[in-house]
C-alpha cells in the first residue's frame, strides 16, 4: 500500500510520471472520466482551505468518483475518537483518505492504521500536493526540470520543505531566501541535501536576495502560516525585503512567478506582479486538481495492475 505523506515515497521517475499523467489528464479529461468510478475518497480538514478542498472535490468528481468532505465540526480527530479508530472506520467505507492536519504525526498514525492510501493535503511540515502541482506548472514552461533554477522567498515553511524535497528528487535547483531565524527546518533541509546527491540538484539556504540573480522562477507564500497566531503586522518589517515585486524581477531577470495562495497582496507579493505577465499563479491553482488527480488515480488503482 503506497501513500503520499512527504513525496519521499516516490522516485524521480515516478514523480516525472505523475507530472506527465497530470498533464495528460489536463489535456484529455475525457480519457480519465471513469478512473475512480464507483470509488469514494474522504477528504478531511483540520484547517481552512479553498483550493485544496475544491480541487479534490471537483477533481474526484471528474474522475467519476465520489468525494466526502469532513470538517472538524463532528469532533476533531483524536478527540471524539482516536486517530486509529478514524482510520479503521474510514478504511471500511472509502478507497482513499486525504487529510489536512496540524501535526504531521497525525498523518503517520492515519497511515499506520488505514488500509487505504493516505494523502497529505498539508500539515505543519509538508505540502506535497502543492509542490507536485508547482513542478507540473514549471514543466509546462521548461522541458528539462534539471536545468531550472527555482528561488523561494520568505518564510521557510511546509511549502518550502516540499519544494526543497521535490526539487532534490527531480534534480531542480532550489534556493530558499529567508530572513535569519526563518529558514527551513534544518533536519528537513539536510534530508533534502541527501536526496539531492542522487539527482545532482543544487540546494541552498541564504538570507541574501542578490543570490538569486539569473534564476528562472521565483516563489513565495504567506509570512505566517495557519496555526501560528502571530499577526502579519508584527513580522511585516522583517519580511518586506523578501517581497516579490517588479523591482525584484527587474534586478534578478526572473521570468516566472509562483505563489501557492492564499496571497496577501502588497505584503509577500505585489498586485502588479501577481496580476502581471510573469505570474503563473492561476495555472498553478488549476494544476492542483490535475496533479492531485494523477496522485489519486495512481494510488487508489495501485492494486489493479
Ligand atoms: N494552496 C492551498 O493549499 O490553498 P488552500 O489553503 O486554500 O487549500
Ligand atoms: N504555508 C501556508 C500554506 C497555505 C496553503 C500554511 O501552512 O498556512
Amino acid at each position: 500500500m503506497r501513500h503520499l505523506l512527504t513525496s519521499m515515497e516516490f522516485t524521480q521517475d515516478e514523480l516525472l510520471g505523475l507530472i506527465a499523467l497530470g498533464r495528460a489528464m489536463k489535456a484529455d479529461p475525457a480519457a480519465y472520466r471513469t478512473s475512480l468510478a464507483g470509488k469514494s475518497v474522504v477528504t478531511l480538514f483540520e484547517k481552512p482551505s479553498l483550493r485544496t478542498r475544491v480541487t479534490f472535490d471537483i477533481g474526484i468528481n471528474r474522475l467519476g468518483g465520489h468525494a466526502v468532505y469532513l470538517d472538524q465540526q463532528n469532533g476533531a480527530m483524536g478527540q471524539r475518537e482516536s486517530v486509529k479508530d478514524f482510520a479503521g472506520n474510514l478504511s471500511r467505507w472509502c478507497e482513499g483518505i486525504v487529510a489536512r492536519v496540524y501535526d504531521h504525526q497525525t498523518l503517520i498514525e492515519l497511515r499506520e492504521h488505514a488500509t487505504v492510501p493516505v494523502v497529505n493535503s498539508l500539515c505543519n511540515l509538508y505540502h506535497p500536493c502543492q509542490a507536485l502541482a508547482d513542478f507540473m506548472t514549471i514543466a509546462e514552461h521548461y522541458d528539462d526540470l534539471t536545468k531550472v533554477k527555482l528561488a523561494y522567498l520568505g518564510d521557510g515553511n511546509n511549502v518550502t520543505h516540499s519544494l526543497l524535497i521535490l526539487g532534490a528528487l527531480l534534480g531542480t535547483s532550489v534556493t530558499a531566501v529567508c530572513p535569519k531565524g526563518n529558514g527551513p527546518d534544518v533536519q528537513i533541509f539536510n534530508q533534502a541535501l541527501d536526496l539531492a546527491k542522487k539527482s545532482g540538484a543544487h540546494l541552498a539556504v541564504t538570507d541574501q536576495v542578490e543570490d538569486i540573480k539569473g534564476f528562472d522562477v521565483v516563489y513565495t507564500d504567506t509570512w505566517v502560516s495557519m496555526g501560528d497566531n502571530t499577526p502579519l503586522e508584527a513580522v511585516k518589517d522583517k519580511f518586506m525585503p523578501y517581497q516579490i515585486n517588479q523591482g525584484l524581477l527587474d534586478n534578478t531577470g526572473i521570468r516566472h512567478v509562483l505563489h501557492c495562495q492564499p496571497a496577501h497582496r502588497e505584503l509577500e507579493i505585489t498586485s502588479e506582479v501577481m496580476d502581471g505577465p510573469a505570474s503563473l499563479i492561476l495555472d498553478e491553482a488549476e494544476n492542483r486538481m490535475h496533479a492531485q488527480n494523477a496522485i489519486l488515480h495512481t494510488l487508489i488503482n495501485q492494486g489493479d495492475k
